[in-house]
């Protein structure tokens, strides 16, 4: 049966890198394209970012494919203005995205471009899966007098199904990343983890890693780690740390998954505004979001990994965009890409 994926391609290279991205799915399977007006385009035609239709649509469809938001014609810091973003917490919100997941797979053709060394990097392959609306940058805050405060609040059910998120896409090892020594939700965390193990997942191999020790870990032995599950602020900087590995921005996908209604997918970068309209966008990061959509969002495991074996592929053969210092254009290394499919 056909599978809804409503497309959002958004504003700068949105659109050029969604084009190509819509080709590469047809040849994968039988999906159904809608597309919608998102993001700044959206404001110029009905005055917000997100409309209740398209909200409605996105959560009607099997998955969500998003490229990029935002350019300098939206810019502004009138609070009464819509703005782009607003569109990007509006969906993620609608949707439940409780769980952002972010793959770190550098490719050894790209492995000069990781300020780490060739053989720390080599081999690896690690999932963060971050918990994306509790904890820190959602409790309690304030201020009084000469003090202020933002509290790290986290409920058992918030807790358990992060850690779902993070089992079932584990194949043999999931760490989870806490800070158990000082912090009582921390300590929560981990039972809860604990527990979650052993009821539902004894065959994956479970770890607890104290985060400071995790950062360590993750520029002196990445190779370690499978899939690292870790509460919001934590995911927010090990996350980032661990972008580093790969080097550049232009090939990070992610994805942002929820309870009961479809995942989005979407590149790690923005609508690159300084290159839109000239045909030389990156669209690996838009491919390996659509990989990502295909093995989280439709559970085609196969066809995910024929998309990454793909770019990989076209990058070992020198494939090399204005971006990785090439000279490619989206539509060459496009074909690049399809050639190997
Ligand atoms: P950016 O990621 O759009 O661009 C940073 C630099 O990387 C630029 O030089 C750009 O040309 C280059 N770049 C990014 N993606 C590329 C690709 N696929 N191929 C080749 N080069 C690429 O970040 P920036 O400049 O900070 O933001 C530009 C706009 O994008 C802003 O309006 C910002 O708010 C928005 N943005 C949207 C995001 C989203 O939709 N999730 C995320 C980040 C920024
Ligand atoms: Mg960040």
């Amino acid at each position: 049966m056909t599978k809804t994926i409503a497309l959002l391609p958004g504003d700068g290279i949105g659109p050029e890198i969604t084009a190509p991205t819509v080709e590469l799915l047809n040849k994968l399977g039988d999906f159904t394209f809608e597309e919608h007006l998102f993001g700044g385009i959206s404001i110029d035609a009905h005055g917000t970012a997100l409309t209740d239709e398209v909200t409605a649509a996105c959560q009607r469809a099997d998955a969500v494919l998003l490229a990029a938001v935002g350019g300098p014609k939206w810019d502004t810091t009138d609070p009464t203005k819509p703005r782009p973003e607003q569109g990007l917490l509006g969906l993620r919100k609608a949707l439940g995205l409780y769980a952002n997941l972010r793959p770190v797979r550098p490719v050894p053709a790209l492995y000069d471009a990781s300020p780490l060394k060739r053989e720390i990097i080599d081999g690896t392959n690690l999932l963060v899966v971050r918990e994306l609306t509790g904890g820190l940058y959602f409790g309690d805050r304030g201020r009084r007098g000469d003090t202020a405060w933002d509290t790290m609040i986290y409920s058992v059910a918030e807790i358990e199904r992060i850690v779902r998120t993070a089992f079932e896409a584990a194949r043999s090892r999931v760490t989870s990343v806490d800070k158990a020594n000082v912090l009582e939700s921390s300590r929560l965390w981990r039972e809860v983890v604990k527990r979650v193990h052993a009821e539902e997942f004894p065959n994956i191999e479970l770890e607890h890693v104290l985060v400071d020790n995790a950062a360590m870990q993750l520029v002196s032995n990445p190779r370690h780690f499978e899939i690292i599950v870790t509460e919001n602020m934590f995911g927010d900087i090990l996350s980032d740390e661990a972008a580093m590995l790969t080097g550049s921005i232009g090939l990070l996908p992610s994805a942002s998954l929820g309870g009961d209604g479809p995942g989005l997918f979407e590149p790690v970068h923005g609508s690159a505004p300084d290159i839109a309209g000239k045909g030389i966008a990156n669209p690996l990061a838009m491919f390996l979001s659509a990989a990502l959509l295909l093995r989280h969002g439709f559970a085609m495991e196969t066809e995910a990994a024929a998309v990454e074996s793909a770019v990989d592929r076209a990058l070992a053969d020198g494939l090399r965009t204005a971006d990785l210092g090439g000279a490619a254009t989206t539509a060459e290394a496009s074909q690049a890409v399809l050639n190997y499919l």
